[in-house]
């Protein structure tokens, strides 16, 4: 039997690079990986022909518009809508065409933070931001493929590419005081975890669709992951907690988006490292 292939777009942002770094535990598949340079995801004819090409027999969506901020800008718009929401619609129409087993990766921005308690998969979203809308968007269309997979995750960082670690590394060694935002809740997601949990879900052979959250455990604040950065580099620098009123940001973020679990954990029998224990082996990686 010839190998499966597995097509991941957006392979060079973080979730995307972390798949690649472990395609070599997977010998048993042929990985595609292609960014937007071999494969633009907002060209439907790409897309296309892409599909009659290669016929992949997995495809996971890493590829998304992810600066929050910026995708509130109306001249950004049209792209962030193409290829959050219109993109992921060609992904999901290829995949049902050819067979082809979707994966996808949402967000916990597609809900409002008014919750006191974890978001399970049942509970209503309500984006607050225009990247949330397009990826509450994606989601409906990633749906019209009735056998997809939708992760949403949260707070996504890595060894690579932008993200909040790397920049409280670099501001703490700069400056002699920061402050960061202490009320908005959520938990941080290392981008190897979930790579690992998507090929995982793949090998296992139990595909079972709907939408499912991943994260690492625990709870945290953005203050407190800066707290728990500072403390693990042992940087001296001063940390101040502040409230989001005193940070004000183009796009407005839920002030509370921990995501229950318990779905993924006994579909897929994961469990998911706590998010400190986490943050200490990306910080091996990032001297
Ligand atoms: N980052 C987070 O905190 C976070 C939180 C929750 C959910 N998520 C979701 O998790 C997934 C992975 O996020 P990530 O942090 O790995 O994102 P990322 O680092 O921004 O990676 C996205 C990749 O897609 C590429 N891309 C841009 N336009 C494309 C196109 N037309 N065709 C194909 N690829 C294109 C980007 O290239 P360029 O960089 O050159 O544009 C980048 O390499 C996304 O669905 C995101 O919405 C992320």
């Amino acid at each position: 039997m010839s190998e499966k292939k597995i097509l991941v777009t957006g392979a060079n942002g973080q979730l995307g690079s972390e798949i690649r770094r472990l395609e070599t535990n997977f010998p048993e598949y042929k990985f595609l990986f292609t960014d937007y340079e071999e494969l633009s995801i907002i060209d439907e004819e790409a897309v296309e022909k892409f599909f009659e090409e290669n016929r992949p027999d997995y495809c996971i969506n890493c590829a998304a518009y992810t600066a929050v901020d910026k995708a509130e800008e109306k001249s950004e718009q049209d792209l962030v809508e193409k290829l959050n929401a219109d993109a992921v619609g060609y992904l999901a129409k290829q995949c049902s065409k050819y067979h082809t087993k979707f994966l996808h990766i949402s967000t916990d921005y597609v809900f409002d933070g008014s919750s006191s308690t974890p978001y399970t998969e049942a509970d209503i979203p309500n984006p607050v931001s225009f990247y949330g809308a397009t990826k509450l968007k994606g989601e409906e269309l990633a749906l019209q493929n009735t056998d997809a997979i939708i992760i949403r995750t949260a707070w996504v960082y890595s060894s690579s590419g932008k993200n909040f670690v790397k920049t409280m590394m670099r501001l703490m060694q700069e400056k002699t005081e920061i402050n960061v935002v202490n009320d908005q809740y959520g938990t941080p997601t290392y981008a190897a975890d979930l790579a690992a949990v998507l090929l995982q879900i793949i090998k296992c052979g139990k595909w079972q669709s709907g939408i499912y959250h991943y994260s690492n455990d625990g709870i945290t604040t953005w203050y407190q992951f800066a707290m728990a950065i500072k403390s693990i580099k042992e940087y001296s620098c001063a940390v101040n907690p502040i409230p989001t009123a005193s940070f004000p940001t183009p796009a407005k973020r839920p002030a509370y988006s921990v995501l229950n679990k318990s779905k993924i954990k006994e579909a897929y029998h994961i469990q998911p490292p706590h998010w400190r224990d986490s943050l200490v082996e990306c910080l091996k990686i990032l001297v």
